[in-house]
């Protein structure tokens, strides 16, 4: 079994993966420059300081048409089960390597399954409306104004700063813990992006029972 590969990702996953992923992190790290005075430099780093607040929207452009590629690509593996509830309560033994006394998942874990939910779906959906809000205020305000009135520009602004705000801490948290479970923190993971396979161990070991449905259908 030892050189058993098994696919995990197709090519167009990985594409979208690969989208969402660049949009986000420039998106991203844009962002924190953006926002902080003291991580200015960041936005030298990413092409200038004018340049970068101008792409820092259409990043968040791209990245929304990618995640939103991604949602209809990833969701049929990401609806929660009961088992998912158990998993999230014994977390503490996914975090001391010691997945063995969880239940047994499919494809994705419940950790897994809420950074889509959170970072992707909800991201998507929040960081374009919000977004939109800040870079077009007025004509946002005029559409909101029917809906919600007594909402003048300046509240809309305001509104949708904290909110964009509160999404980026919680998925900026989420993509930090994303990362490293996906290169260090789960050796072998990687492969699924780089080459769309991992090996049937890794298959075994974390997601035992996509990996007897795997076999089932091979
Ligand atoms: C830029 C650095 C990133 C790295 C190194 C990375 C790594 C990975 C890896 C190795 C997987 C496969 C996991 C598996 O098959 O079990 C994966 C899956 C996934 N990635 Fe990323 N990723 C990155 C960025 C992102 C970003 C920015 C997003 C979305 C905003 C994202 C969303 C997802 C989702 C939804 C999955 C499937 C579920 C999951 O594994 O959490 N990734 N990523």
């Amino acid at each position: 079994m030892a050189n058993v590969m098994i696919t995990r990702l197709t090519a167009f996953d990985r594409l979208v993966h690969l989208g969402t992923a660049a949009s986000f992190v420039y998106a991203f790290l844009s962002g924190i420059g953006i926002a902080f005075p003291k991580m200015h430099w960041l936005l030298t780093v990413l092409g200038g300081g004018e340049f970068a607040r101008w792409l820092h929207p259409w990043a968040g452009v791209v990245f929304s048409v990618f995640g939103f590629l991604m949602i209809l690509s990833y969701v049929k593996d990401m609806f929660f089960d009961t088992d998912d509830i158990k998993w999230m309560v014994g977390i503490v033994h996914y975090m001391t390597n010691h997945e063995e006394k969880l239940p047994e998942t499919r494809k994705y874990n419940a950790g897994q399954k809420m950074y889509f939910w959170i970072t992707v779906f909800w991201g998507t959906i929040i960081f374009l409306v919000s977004g939109l809000a800040m870079w077009f205020p007025d004509a946002f305000a005029a559409q909101v104004a029917p809906w919600v009135p007594g909402m003048g520009v300046r509240d809309l602004v305001l509104l949708a700063t904290v909110v964009h705000e509160v999404m980026f801490i919680a998925a900026g948290a989420f993509f930090i813990v994303h990362i490293y479970m996906g290169t260090l923190g789960m050796p072998g993971t990687l492969s699924a992006l780089a080459t769309g396979k991992v090996t049937a161990e890794w298959a075994k070991a974390h997601h035992p029972k996509w990996y007897r449905e795997m076999v089932r259908k091979a």
